[in-house]
């Protein structure tokens, strides 16, 4: 069929299932391009007015599907027009990409019915290339390790799929290395690279254009692609530390840890603002393995602290050894002095009023309201008059489902060989109300994003060292790889 009769076909069947809620219809991708293939999806993007009922998308693909002969997938999504002014979002198409990344794709778009938008009029503005490399390497990333094991993500992110995100990369290294302008098509890269025959645009195209593609091939382009993006990360170092944190998503068990202390880093850096110079005696209860008191003793350059820990039961025992090669590396075994004790029995042979701080992470949701009220009367008495104590938890109120899921799997006897006292965490108010009955005054609540977000294996891994089932993992898989913890 005729590409123009495939336009009308779908324009008709979109028309009659939202009416007059379209605002716009646009077709995005390969479709009207020389460059599509037989695998190629013809993208639509539909504009719909916030009133439409989003629940129809499914039954609208299935209808162009089933109704349109195109030969190819067709794939519409969907979105609010509000959301360009700051509106909720709606629908699935900007579920998985942001907003001004997607107005990059719109601006090259071609109107198939409805209002042309001008979307440089807009409030809310398209992506920099420095914002557009950073979020297609953090997709790179993102499933690099699961494009290893399996051909698709879902229903609808396929290997080919995937190896668009590398021309993404390339294009926006001609913007930033060369100063071009975005190239229209993916030949358009490739010919722009036509002196570097080792460039993996090339070998990008190769297999784009492959009927087929084999296990060996697709291993060896993410060999070649891993390489090349590490590349571009340290090429372009300046311009991608130059845009604020966005989410940071891992997938790969082996980026764990590096994701993790950059939380910490963070972490500290809040301790250290609210610390502020009542920062030389510190005592940190439930230090762990010193997660958080290494990159805290770099802002508190001349504190003492006084660590403690109990290391008790298999998930925490090793930390002791932990804690002490890390204070190790940091050259900090000078300034900490480490008690392996229960934290009460520790702070009953404290005296009174010796400490400039009394801070902790992650060990409220340790105890329970009883040991909190307790805990937080001996924080006051060893603290001295003008001192400070600070506390860090993740919060008990999940805000969307990676979060259900993770207080489900830690606090959840189902799931977990090690199931809390009393809560996953403490809420804030109590423990704020427990502050100011021990005499506290000045209190204030902090509410910090993580942007961490732990998916597939990494997720699986993250789970497996926190005692939680294997059965969880199996249970909850696919929205583990898809959305994380
Ligand atoms: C979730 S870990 C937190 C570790 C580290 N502070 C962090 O932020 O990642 C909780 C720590 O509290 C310690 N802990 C739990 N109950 C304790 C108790 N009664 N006395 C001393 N330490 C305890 C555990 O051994 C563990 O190291």
């Amino acid at each position: 069929m005729q590409r123009c009769q495939v336009l009308r076909q779908m324009k008709r069947v979109v028309l009659q299932n939202a009416g007059s809620e379209l605002v716009s219809l646009y077709v995005i991708g390969s479709f009207l391009t020389n460059e599509m293939i037989r695998s190629s999806d013809i993208d639509l993007v539909g504009i719909m007015k916030s009133s439409f009922d989003f629940r129809k998308e499914a039954r609208i693909n299935k209808a162009l599907n089933e109704t349109v002969s195109s030969g190819h997938r067709i794939d519409l999504g969907i979105m609010s027009y509000d959301e360009f002014f700051g509106g909720t979002r709606k629908g699935s198409l900007t579920k998985h990409i942001e907003l001004p990344i997607f107005l990059n794709f719109l601006n090259r778009a071609q109107l198939v019915c409805g209002k042309r938008i001008n979307f440089d009029k807009l409030p809310i503005k398209p992506a920099s290339p420095e914002q557009e490399l950073k979020y297609h390497i953090g997709t790179f990333d993102e499933y690099k390790t699961v494009f290893r094991k399996s051909d698709n993500v879902g229903s609808d992110f396929s290997f080919r799929d995937f190896i668009k995100t590398v021309f993404y990369i390339a294009d926006l290294e001609l913007q930033l290395g060369r100063s071009l302008p975005p190239r229209r098509s993916y030949s358009e890269i490739v010919k722009a690279f036509r002196n570097e025959r080792a460039h993996i645009v090339n070998y990008s195209m190769k297999l784009r254009r492959k009927k087929s593609i084999t296990h060996k091939e697709k291993q060896s382009w993410l060999d070649s692609a891993e390489r090349y993006v590490a590349r571009m990360k340290t090429g372009f170092a300046t311009e991608l530390d130059s845009i604020p944190m966005k989410r940071e998503i891992v997938a790969d068990p082996s980026e764990l840890a590096a994701a993790w202390s950059r939380q910490y880093e963070r972490l500290a850096q809040t301790f250290a603002d609210v610390l502020g110079k009542k920062n030389r005696k510190i005592a940190e209860i439930g230090c762990g393995s010193g997660q958080l008191t290494i990159p805290l003793a770099k802002h508190a350059a001349k504190a003492q602290f006084a660590l403690v820990d109990r290391y008790g039961g298999s998930a925490y025992s090793q930390n002791y050894e932990a804690l002490r090669s890390n204070l190790k590396k940091a050259k900090l075994t000078g300034r900490a002095r480490v008690g392996v004790s229960d934290y009460l029995k520790w702070i009953a042979t404290q005296g009174d009023g010796v400490y400039d701080a009394v801070i902790s992470s992650e060990f409220l949701p340790e105890i329970d309201s009883a040991d909190t009220s307790r805990f937080i009367q001996e924080c006051y008495r060893i603290m001295r008059s003008g001192g400070v104590t600070a506390h860090s938890f993740l919060s008990p109120v999940p805000r969307n489902s990676g979060q259900k899921l993770l207080i489900m799997a830690d606090s959840n006897p189902i799931w977990t060989k090690k199931p809390p006292k009393e809560w996953f965490s403490p809420e804030p108010a109590l423990v704020t109300s427990e502050l100011r009955k021990s005499g506290f005054h000045g209190i204030r609540k902090t509410a910090k994003r993580s942007y961490l977000i732990m998916k597939a294996e990494a997720a699986r891994c993250w789970l497996k060292a926190g005692e939680v089932k294997a059965s969880f993992y199996e249970k909850h898989k696919t929205q583990l790889n898809k959305d994380g913890l």
